[in-house]
């Protein structure tokens, strides 16, 4: 059973600059929740309460979120307002929640590698924050933790992209196994166009086994001078199986400023008007 989910954390931020300046960008609201609280409610759907987090300098705000705030919840107690922190409430009473410091940042696989420490030895989902994935009663969490249940081995959430994009993306070339499902045999960090060996680009959920820990120190620094989690899963698809699943639904880029502002347009017509 998994049980722990990562959200690596540690990132600057920069294309939100000047917001992410002394707020972690995972902060940053869709409409009135931050994109971490997002990614937190579709762990907590898929069953994973243990919530790990790798943060970094200037990102206590993290931590406070998901902690009780007495001041506020005295002030606001027998209000209309209580309503508000109805789900925060929830995701802190559901959930445990543990942290550890990235130093120094060496890329998403090195953070990985950090968040050692708070796993162990268990299988465990990862969640980039900026990967804003909608699905009304399904979500991707959900979908890739009945897909390990199924297989034991690594997965990596996958989607189309125009072939222009495959520069921001890991992509992946594989056997296909059903209409959604490949067994990965090559996988490259944002590749040109011409380089990539499809247009099957990997989104921010994975789904790793602990073995991985180990590759990854093994695995030398690789795209912009970073220790790459799509290099570590290149060499774990060679000596075992690596699946990439198109999962179902909606997936906003909020790392990018274009992204963001689709997220957020699309969550106040259909999740915030509609609650
Ligand atoms: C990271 C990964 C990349 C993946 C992407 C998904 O890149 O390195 O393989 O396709 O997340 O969002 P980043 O967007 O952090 O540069």
């Amino acid at each position: 059973m998994i049980k722990k989910c990562l959200f690596p954390a540690a990132g600057y931020g920069t294309r939100f600059l000047p917001a992410t300046k002394s707020m972690p960008k995972e902060m940053m609201p869709i409409v009135n929740k931050p994109l971490i609280e997002y990614g937190v409610e579709e762990a907590l759907d898929a069953g994973l309460n243990e919530i790990c987090i790798v943060t970094g300098r200037g990102k206590r705000a993290l931590a406070d979120h998901f902690d009780t705030n007495y001041e506020l919840e005295h002030q606001i107690k027998g209000t209309s307002k209580e309503e508000t922190l109805k789900d925060i409430r929830h995701l802190i009473e559901s959930c445990t929640f543990s942290y550890t410091r990235q130093r120094e940042m060496k890329g998403l696989g090195h953070a990985i590698l950090t968040g050692r420490a708070i796993i162990g030895d268990e299988p465990f989902a990862v969640v980039l924050a900026d990967d804003l994935c909608i699905h009304p009663d399904d979500g991707v969490l959900s979908q890739m933790v009945r897909l390990y249940n199924q297989f034991r081995c690594s997965i990596v959430a996958i989607q189309e992209v125009p072939k222009d994009q495959t520069h921001k993306y890991g992509v992946i070339a594989g056997d296909i196994i059903r209409e959604d499902l490949f067994r990965i045999t090559d996988m490259i960090e944002k590749p040109k166009p011409e380089n990539a060996p499809s247009n099957l680009a990997i989104i921010g959920r994975y789904i790793l086994t602990p073995d991985i820990f180990d590759i990854i120190r093994d695995t030398p620094p690789g795209k912009n001078g970073e220790v790459q989690i799509t290099d570590a899963l290149l060499s774990q698809a060679k000596s075992g199986c690596v699946l990439g699943y198109k999962f179902k639904g909606k997936r906003f880029d909020c790392g990018s400023i274009e992204g963001y502002i689709e997220a957020t347009n699309y969550c106040y017509d259909n999740l915030y008007l509609k609650k």
